[in-house]
């Protein structure tokens, strides 16, 4: 089959690999229709790469059809239509039950200390092979897959995988009071959803973000924009009678632009050999901070600040005396996306689409022209904002 696979920083290719096969019997075979691209693939396209592994099968936004179960398989049958979610996780161990999925004990990664394994994430997350590929194997499917109806196309459903949950959990983490104002950091996919969705549940939002036609897409569904400047805390100060945004999402991560030193450290690990870059990861400061830093200075006392961009450095500076002054409550992590499909599906399946699934997608392509939508959507060059690969081919 064909598969986009990682070859190095910033290269990547659609190689024909083997097709994958049951290993165990709680395995599902999944023909994948619609994959996507995310924000997190762009850090193991940059940062992350002392953990991948030459040939790495990327991806974990997916969805298709059910080819193959295996003989454990009690939910599912072959031909029925499903969303994957990218952590891998059992259903019934002690996170699992708990609604903390991205910690499932059944597939944390013990050697790297790590979460739940999930799909297509490098050797911090289990190298588990991922769903930009005309197929995917799916570990313990019965809990793994989400069922979905056969009629609405999958632009409805996909986001389901990851960056609509992901949005979700980082608004509940934020923990927004009633007539509250909902700050965004980051207007990629993951924050079009969250500011979206802050104004579905009621809230002002003010979302931050560089690229112009990133903040447009987020006027269109009300959301108020500012560009990030080396003033934005105070400009979020002074739309909000001097105390600040009551809670702020932080949809941006280790790379946000803005945060010279973090930059240097990123540059200098990434031309090092892959065992000493992980040691500096590991023990030393290499995210760019100039968001976080930003949301701690913005943010009211006493308010909330969400974290779902990822972070990756062991010892990142944070401004300690600042946080526990204005009492700043923090929460963050992984999505545990099992946790929120069964709310969000009715949501995304509303005719009048209350969260805008459907103006989110710019690209659909065929899976050969993964490498060049990479590029585009690193460089946020082409008007690129969401790409999702048809590896059955573009049906447009
Ligand atoms: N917690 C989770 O489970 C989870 C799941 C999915 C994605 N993520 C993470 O969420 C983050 C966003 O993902 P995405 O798919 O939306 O990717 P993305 O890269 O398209 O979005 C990041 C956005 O932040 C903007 N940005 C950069 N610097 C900024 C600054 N200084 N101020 C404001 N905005 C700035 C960029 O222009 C871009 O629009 C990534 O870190 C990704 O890894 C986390
Ligand atoms: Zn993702
Ligand atoms: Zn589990």
């Amino acid at each position: 089959m064909k598969a986009v696979t990682w070859q190095g920083k910033r290269n990547i290719s659609v190689e024909n690999v083997p097709d994958p096969t049951i290993q165990e019997p709680t395995d599902a075979i999944v023909r994948i229709t619609s994959t996507a691209i995310c924000g997190s693939d762009l850090h193991l396209y940059e940062v992350l790469g002392p953990y991948m592994h030459k040939g790495d099968i990327l991806g974990h936004e997916p969805m298709g059809i059910v080819e193959e179960v295996g003989s454990g398989i009690t939910n599912l049958k072959v031909g029925d239509r499903v969303v994957i979610p990218f952590n891998i996780s059992c259903g019934y161990c002690f996170m699992c039950t708990r609604g903390l999925q991205s910690q499932c004990e059944t597939t944390q990664v013990h050697s790297k200390g790590s979460g739940a394994s999930l799909f297509g994430f490098s050797e911090l997350y289990g190298s588990v092979p991922g769903g930009q590929a005309e197929f995917l194997r799916v570990p313990f499917a019965d809990y793994g897959a989400v069922k979905v109806g056969a009629e609405l196309p999958d632009e409805r459903y996909l986001y389901l995988s990851d960056i609509l949950p992901t949005a979700w959990q980082g608004v509940q983490y934020a923990d927004v009071p009633k007539d509250g104002v909902l700050t965004v950091y980051g207007l990629g996919p993951v924050g079009q959803f969250a500011a979206r969705i802050g104004r579905h549940l009621g809230h002002r939002v003010i979302a931050v973000e560089p690229v112009p036609e990133r903040r447009e897409m987020a006027k269109r569904h009300g959301i108020e924009t500012l560009d990030f400047t080396k003033d934005t805390a105070e400009e979020l100060r002074s739309m909000t009678d001097g105390r600040g945004p009551d809670a702020i999402v932080d949809a941006v991560g280790m790379e946000a632009h803005g945060s010279p030193v973090g930059a240097f450290a990123q540059n200098a690990v990434g031309v090092l050999p892959d065992k000493m870059a992980q040691k500096i990861m590991e023990t030393g400061g290499s995210d760019r901070m100039s968001v976080l830093h930003s949301a701690v200075d913005a943010v009211r006392r006493g308010g909330t600040i969400s974290l779902s961009g990822v972070y990756g450095g062991m010892a990142s500076p944070m401004p300690l005396m600042t946080m526990f002054d204005k009492q700043i409550q923090f929460r963050m992590g992984q999505c545990n996306v099992r946790s929120w499909t069964d709310e969000l599906l009715p949501i995304v399946e509303d005719p009048s689409d209350p969260l805008g699934v459907m103006d989110l997608m710019t690209h659909e392509v065929s899976i050969d022209e993964a490498p060049e939508a990479y590029k585009h959507f690193q460089k946020k060059t082409d008007g690129t904002i969401k790409v999702v690969l048809k590896p059955q081919g573009v049906t447009l």
